[in-house]
């Protein structure tokens, strides 16, 4: 698995949808898993930029190449987000986009802060973080193009299928920036290794949560996951990661799994009453409306005004 920046930089492009069959969007059923799992795939895309702030106030980004990476990545993103909620909007399901980006956002409240001034003064206490962060981002875009095939073979839906292996390539271009730039990382470095090591098995959490609750973190992961196959596809995933220097024998995304499993276990409607009671809207926070937060208050009430 190669990666070139110089060739990423040249090609990096919004993800190509021409031939797309869109007008055939609501000719396939999508079931209320489906539709739970594309709502947490469209917010999390969409929640990109936000995260690039995160990234951009570490040790790391000090790099140029990663921040070349970076540059190319998040418009990329912004596109995956903007197609999902394309295909959402023309199955049927109404939202303005803005609206809801924002409130997830808003919704993050205080959380957020602290998780950027601890990542912030993390990346400059500990020397080898840059190791830390990219193994996260190979999981992530690992863990993110395999949730699209399982959610591909689950919904059996002709259109989404053709839309997420298009993104499906930019994810793989993705994963194999950050596997070769850890990779290179730990190569030799057996305290970076062993800094990896501890914060993956402490602090790793999957992608999304933070965002999304641990319940909604369990149904997706129960919805794409919970077969023979899907567990298969997991420890596969796990067995890549761990081909990384240090990191022999780590359960990630399976130990994500098996935690899911076990609340089940304790609480059998844990998880799947989100899904069956369609719980992906996302309500705007009690107390910064949206338009308070983007700005957009002045002209709601000057349209209001002129409509009244
Ligand atoms: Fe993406
Ligand atoms: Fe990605």
């Amino acid at each position: 698995m190669s990666f070139s920046i110089e060739r990423y930089k040249e090609e990096s492009r919004k993800v190509d949808v021409t031939g797309i069959a869109w007008e055939e969007v609501g000719s396939y059923p999508l079931s209320k898993g489906d539709l739970f799992c594309l709502h947490y795939m469209m917010d999390i895309e969409n929640h990109v930029p936000l995260y690039l702030s995160h990234l951009l106030v570490t040790r790391a980004c000090m790099d140029p190449i990663l921040t070349a990476f970076l540059a190319c990545w998040n418009y990329e993103e912004l596109w995956h987000g903007e197609n999902l909620g394309r295909l959402l909007n023309l199955y049927g399901i109404e939202f303005d986009t803005q609206d809801r980006i924002a409130n997830v956002r808003a919704n993050l409240g205080l959380q957020n802060s602290v998780s950027l001034l601890s990542t912030m003064a993390g990346s400059w206490l500990l020397k080898d973080f840059s190791a830390v962060y990219l193994t996260i981002g190979a999981i992530n875009e690992l863990s993110t193009l395999t949730g699209y095939g399982a959610l591909i073979r689950k919904s059996g839906h002709p259109v989404l299928k053709d839309l997420l292996s298009r993104i499906i390539k930019d994810e793989r271009r993705h994963y194999a920036f950050y596997y070769n730039s850890a990779k290179e990382w730990l190569s030799g470095n057996r305290r970076a290794q062993k800094v990896d090591r501890w914060m993956l098995d402490r602090v790793w959490v999957p992608v999304g949560q933070g965002v999304k609750t641990q319940e909604e973190v369990d149904a997706l992961a129960l919805y794409l996951f919970d077969d023979e196959r899907g567990e298969e596809e997991l420890l596969d995933l796990d067995a890549k990661i761990g081909r990384l220097p240090g990191l022999s024998g780590i359960k990630l995304m399976s130990r994500a799994l098996y935690a899911a499993r076990e609340r089940v276990k304790r609480n059998p409607r844990w998880a799947w009453r989100l899904i069956e009671k369609e719980e992906w809207a996302i309500k705007a926070p009690k107390k910064s409306k949206v338009g308070a937060l983007t700005g957009r208050r002045a002209l709601a009430e000057e349209e209001e005004a002129l409509s009244s």
